[in-house]
């Protein structure tokens, strides 16, 4: 039985604590934010045992044996630290950090702090995705030559968003995850990148941006682009497709579909050669935040190394605040 800590009782932390409060060998041990009123409900909801506005006190706590960190970046690398000095095996939300100088440290420790620490990527455990990537990897479409993708959260609540976008943006916050996508799925690097961004919205805090574009070049030949904004005046969208000289590959979220949704998401393949469609029906959670903390107890106990790898949570995360620095210089021109 572990003793699991959940950081953050917001958004992300409910996707965590959904998926795992009934799993045999955890005991959510205790709950903390620092809005007091959040912590106690959250306590409450997944039967932790106690909550707190400060989690130093279950870091400094022997029996806490997990920490799941599902606050903003720039609180990341602090949290590690902690959970270094005091021996706690971490599972961290992304982006890995708020800065890269943040991330180097944080991989350092990653690797050589003495516990084990998986950052959520969480689309690499996704079904969904997973079969894509097998699809992809056998030839389905033949060497990938486009891949595109969007993802717009029309933004009700700025509390949530202005948090995040004073440290962060789009394309680095959401870019994370699809940076990865491109180099998992081809296997190639992303050697250049570009785009275009804008403020739609008065609420976004100054010198930020909530409406990003990136394109990226891969090693194999392969263009990318991954469009992401928040914002009130943005729809919501979601695109993810993948066009080879086979054919195409298309996921349609199971809320995107038209009929059946209990069934699942859809994947829809194009066989550009035999000229045939086929639909791909995949029952998963979209955000198995179980099978990722499974993963991380697979680590403790067996040794298995991080999927993705610290190494792949790096790259990504550097690709993304190189875009987006390259985005803001072209915003101020
Ligand atoms: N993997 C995914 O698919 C995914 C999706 C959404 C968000 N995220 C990530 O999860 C993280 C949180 O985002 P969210 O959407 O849940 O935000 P949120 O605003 O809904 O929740 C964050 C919570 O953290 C709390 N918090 C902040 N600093 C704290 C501190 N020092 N101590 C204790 N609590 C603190 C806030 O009070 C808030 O309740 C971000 O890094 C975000 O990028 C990941």
């Amino acid at each position: 039985m572990y003793n699991v800590v959940l950081i953050g009782c917001g958004h992300m932390g409910a996707v965590h604590l959904d998926d795992i409060y009934t799993m045999e060998n955890i005991n959510v041990y205790g709950v903390a934010d620092l809005d007091a009123e959040r912590a106690r409900l959250f306590a409450r909801k997944y039967g932790a045992d106690s909550f707190d506005t400060d989690y130093m006190r279950y870091l400094r706590d022997e029996k806490t044996d997990i920490v799941i960190c599902a606050t903003y970046p720039a609180t990341h690398l602090e949290i590690l630290k902690q959970c270094v000095q005091y021996k706690k095996h971490l599972l961290c939300e992304k982006p890995m950090t708020a800065s890269l100088a943040e991330a180097e440290e944080f991989v350092e420790l990653a690797r050589n702090g003495g516990i084990k620490v998986q950052v959520g990527y969480i689309l690499r455990y996704n079904e969904t995705y997973r079969k894509v990537a097998g699809m992809i990897q056998a030839g389905a479409i033949g060497k990938p030559l486009v891949i595109r993708m969007a993802q717009n959260h029309h933004v009700m609540d700025w509390r949530k968003y202005r948090a995040l976008l004073k440290g962060s943006s789009p394309i680095v916050d959401c870019g994370v995850h699809y940076i990865d996508v491109c180099r998992w799925f081809t296997g190639a690097e992303i050697e250049s990148v570009d785009g275009i961004c804008a403020t739609l919205d008065q609420e976004v805090p100054e010198n930020a941006f909530n409406y990003g574009l990136m394109t990226m070049r891969l090693t194999d030949g392969s263009v990318a682009y991954y469009e992401a904004g928040w914002g009130n005046s943005i729809a919501a969208d979601n695109l993810k497709e993948f066009i080879g000289p086979r054919g195409r590959i298309k996921i349609v979220e199971r809320e995107h579909r038209l009929s059946c949704q209990e069934e699942g998401d859809l994947i829809e393949y194009y066989d550009s050669v035999g000229r045939e469609y086929r639909t791909i029906n995949v029952n998963c959670k979209r955000r198995p935040t179980g099978a990722q903390l499974a993963h991380l107890i697979e680590m403790i106990e067996d040794g298995v190394p991080s999927v993705p790898s610290i190494d792949d949570v790096y790259m990504s995360y550097k690709i993304a605040v190189s875009a987006d620095q390259k985005l803001r210089r072209k915003k101020l021109c």
